[in-house]
């Protein structure tokens, strides 16, 4: 039997700086989605993949984000008290039991692979999942939940892929596939942020990893590899040759929320998911196209 994936990394020390003026105070991550932070969406998602403990690796002024995950007794009574049992329910909902959570500083911005390294003692000697919640995963059966039960089948390690446009591969991990089983794919090659035609392929790694504990004792040794960073996917490709990588091509459809035009199309996808806002949110949505294209 496979160890089971309890555990699960989320890296939230970045600036956020394309998000400025706003994450001056507020952290990229607890920005909402519809009326949800990012980093909620991928609590419930690791939470249905049999996630049990959840850890965040933080820097400076992520604050709020800490008291996100704590309970509002104050919140919860005056609640009860007027009688606002369904929003007592989704407080509730959010609500972390003690000791599920850890927290982790990130004293310097070294990259990715530096991030979740520093998590390493948390972790010790057995597989864990990666969550960038950034990556925000639209799907029926939650896409890390996918994996678990590929991975169940595979082991070694295996990170969420997608096909992307050609001229958008530089901006992602990008894999070269050895062979191609449809859904899963085994790797031969992994490059961070390839040079401009200098990509193996357009099957981008997707914020969603499930990897084994060697990843972190690469990371011991890792140099700084592309921007300068300590880069995870170096790590998880020192893996190649020795417990294997696979691509999983996940069912959903992503949104880069790390980008404000992916941040605006997710806004819009949850808010017509919503019954109590899909109609007056579909009307406006045609009543602004119809208005530009007579504007035309
Ligand atoms: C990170 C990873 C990259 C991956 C991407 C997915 O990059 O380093 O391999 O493709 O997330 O969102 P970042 O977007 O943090 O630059």
């Amino acid at each position: 039997m496979r160890n089971k994936v309890t555990k699960a990394i989320f890296p939230v020390a970045g600036l956020g700086t394309r998000f400025l003026p706003a994450t001056k105070s507020v952290p990229k991550e607890i920005m909402t989605l519809v009326d949800r932070p990012l980093v909620q969406y991928a609590i419930d998602e690791a939470r249905a993949a049999g996630i049990k403990e959840f850890i965040f690796v933080t820097s400076r002024g992520k604050g709020a984000l800490e008291d996100y995950f704590d309970h509002a007794p104050q919140l919860e009574q005056e609640l009860k008290k007027k009688g606002k049992d369904k929003l007592l329910e989704v407080l509730k909902s959010t609500n972390m039991d003690s000791g599920e959570i850890a927290y982790i500083r990130q004293h310097k911005a070294l990259g990715l692979g530096h991030a979740v390294w520093c998590a390493r003692r948390l972790i010790g000697n057995e597989p864990f999942a990666v969550m960038l919640p950034d990556d925000v995963i639209a799907a029926d059966k939650p896409c890390l939940q996918q994996m678990v039960e590929a991975y169940e089948e595979t082991g070694g390690n295996m990170v969420a892929a997608m096909e992307v446009p050609a001229d958008k591969a530089s901006s992602y991990g990008i894999l070269d596939v050895k062979e191609d089983m449809g859904s899963m794919v085994s790797v031969r090659a992994m490059v961070e942020k390839p040079k401009a035609g200098e990509a193996p392929s357009n099957l981008a790694v997707i914020g969603r990893y499930i990897l084994s504990p060697q990843v972190l004792r690469n990371l011991n040794k890792m140099k700084s590899g592309a921007g300068g960073e300590i880069q995870l996917t170096d790590a998880i490709a020192d893996e190649i040759d020795g417990e294997g990588v696979y691509g999983y091509r996940f069912n959903g459809r992503r949104y880069d929320c790390g980008s404000k035009a992916g941040f605006l199309q997710a806004t819009v996808a949850f808010g017509l998911e919503r019954e109590e806002l899909r109609d007056d949110l579909e009307a406006y949505l045609h009543e602004v196209v119809a208005a530009r294209k007579a504007a035309e």
